[in-house]
């Protein structure tokens, strides 16, 4: 059977409601297209869990900042539904940006979680959370998911909507999923389609990075201060521009200076105009 893609906002209620009415549960995956093998992964999970799977491919407008990417990111929605067909997907919401925003920008309604939206990658790309956020809270709305699946790569997103969530009792469970990697350990992206083959040889050294502090932190470093200001150090060298290599507390987001349980290393860097992220537990 070949996969339904849904473009209303209203049909994809109706659809909705109907498998509940019916006592299906409901997974869902949004995401932004350009599918590869880390979005099919979070799918598979997804499927494990319900009755009915749903993914959402919409380039959402809101989380691109004015002098950003959202021209030329990738749009391919027929080679991304080639994909899901093997994979059985229930359905995909597909809509277009005037019938899903259908306000001005200056007169929407917003859903923000402050503090953890402001800073690292939110810091850098004001407004950013904001968008995410909202998205995600209208895609509920219309999806009614019973759990959403989201990847580990973009790590503060997935913390600050596992808060929204908690904050305004959502009922939808979130599972995060491990980062998805190329064998020579790039983080999967939509965007490491932008990288000339030059910074394609040189994208793993990121994640290397990170293991390399993970690796040195476990040997018993105390100083992380001066840790993170060597692997900077490195990075330059290799051949990134640092946006930032932080490590925090995994939980809270707290910085912090000496080793505790549940660190998380997050780091955003650019190679040319391609702005990567990655982290790694510790
Ligand atoms: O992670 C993404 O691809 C996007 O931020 C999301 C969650 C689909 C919202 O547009």
């Amino acid at each position: 059977m070949s996969v339904q893609i849904i473009t209303s906002i209203e049909d994809m209620q109706t659809i909705s409601s109907r498998w509940r009415l019916d006592g299906f549960r409901i997974g869902f995956v949004p995401t932004m297209g350009n599918l590869h093998e880390g979005h099919l992964r979070l799918v598979e999970k997804a499927k494990q869990n319900v009755d009915k799977v749903v993914i959402s491919i919409f380039v959402n407008p809101l989380q691109f900042g004015p002098n950003e990417d959202f021209e030329k990111y990738p749009r391919t929605l027929d080679a991304d539904i080639e994909k899901l067909q093997s994979l059985s997907v229930d359905a995909v919401f597909a809509p277009d940006e005037k019938s899903f925003y259908r306000n001005d920008k200056d007169k929407m309604t917003y859903v923000e979680v402050p503090g953890l939206s402001d800073i690292l990658c939110g810091a850098s790309r004001p407004g950013h959370f904001r968008g995410v956020t909202t998205v995600v809270n209208k895609l509920f709305n219309i999806v009614q998911a019973d759990i959403a699946v989201f990847g580990s790569k973009d790590y503060q997103q997935l913390t600050i909507i596992r808060q929204m969530v908690e904050e305004l009792a959502m009922p939808v469970k979130i599972i995060g999923m491990d980062t998805v990697r190329e064998i020579d350990g790039l983080a999967m992206s939509s965007r490491n389609r932008y990288l000339s083959t030059e910074q394609r040889n040189i994208a793993p050294k990121l994640y290397q990075c990170l293991q390399s502090m993970r690796q040195v932190i476990r040997e018993d470093e105390q100083d992380l201060t001066k840790l993170v200001t060597e692997y900077k150090k490195v990075l330059l060298k290799d051949g990134f521009q640092i946006d930032y290599l932080e490590i925090r507390d995994a939980h809270s987001f707290q910085s912090i200076e000496e080793p505790s349980e549940n660190m998380v290393i997050l780091t955003a860097v650019w190679l040319g105009d391609t702005r990567l992220i990655d982290n790694i537990l510790v």
